[in-house]
C-alpha cells in the first residue's frame, strides 16, 4: 500500500522507500564486513510482528549466510506506555549456544522492550548478541541500549508503515508516515 492511497490518514512522510531500501543496503554491508570472518552463519533475530517487513528487506540484502529465528514478546503496562516487564508469547526455535545473533527491530522507542531482550538472550549463551534497529526515537530512550546498526533517527511522533500499525492497521503501508491526529479519535 503507498501513502498516496490514504493521503488523508496521514500527516507527512517520515522515510520514503527510496531511504528505507538505500539504508538497508548500507546497512547489509556492513553486516557482511564486520560478520566475514564468523564460523557460523549469523542468526537473524526478529521481533514480531512489527520487524518482519526489515527482517525481509535486510536478509536480502545481506551477501553472506543468515538464519532466521522470530520471537514475540508482549510488554505489560497501561495503553501505549512500555513498561519493561516483558512475557514471552513464542520464544525461539534456534539454541543461541556459541551463535552471533542480531536482534532486529523496527522501532527503538523507550528501549525498555530491547534491553529486556538483550539480557534474555545473552543469558543463553551465544558468542555475540547486536541490535539492527530501522528507527530510533532519540527523545524517548529513557534505557540506554547498545544498538550497532541504526536505520534513521526519527522525530518523537507515532509513525506507521513498513511493519509499524496502528491497532493492527498500516502494517503493509510502504512508507513510514505520521498518522494524522483525526485517526487516534482525538
Ligand atoms: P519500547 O522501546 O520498549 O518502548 O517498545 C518499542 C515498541 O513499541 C516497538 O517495537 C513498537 O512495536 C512499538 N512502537 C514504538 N513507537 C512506535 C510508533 O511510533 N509506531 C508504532 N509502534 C511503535
Ligand atoms: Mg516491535
Amino acid at each position: 500500500m503507498d501513502a498516496s492511497a490514504i493521503e488523508g490518514e496521514l500527516t507527512s512522510i517520515v522515510l520514503t522507500t527510496e531511504q528505507l531500501d538505500t539504508r538497508i543496503k548500507e546497512i547489509a554491508a556492513e553486516i557482511d564486513r564486520d560478520y566475514a570472518k564468523s564460523d557460523k552463519s549469523v542468526l537473524l533475530v526478529a521481533v514480531l510482528k512489527g520487524a518482519v517487513m526489515v527482517m525481509a528487506d535486510l536478509a536480502r540484502a545481506i551477501s553472506i549466510p543468515v538464519e532466521f529465528d522470530f520471537m514475540a514478546v508482549s510488554s505489560y503496562g497501561s495503553g501505549t506506555k512500555s513498561s519493561g516487564v516483558v512475557r514471552i508469547i513464542k520464544d525461539l526455535d534456534i539454541d543461541l549456544s556459541g551463535r552471533d545473533v542480531i536482534i532486529v527491530e523496527d522501532i527503538l522507542d523507550s528501549g525498555l522492550t530491547l534491553s529486556w531482550l538483550i539480557k534474555n538472550l545473552k543469558s543463553r549463551g551465544p558468542k555475540s548478541v547486536e541490535v539492527m534497529t530501522m528507527m530510533r526515537k532519540p527523545d524517548a530512550i529513557k534505557v540506554e541500549v547498545p544498538a550497532k546498526y541504526i536505520g534513521f533517527d526519527i522525530p518523537n511522533e507515532f509513525v506507521v508503515g513498513f511493519g509499524l500499525d496502528y491497532a493492527e492497521k498500516y502494517r503493509n503501508l510502504r512508507e513510514v508516515a505520521i498518522l494524522a491526529p483525526h485517526i487516534y479519535g482525538g
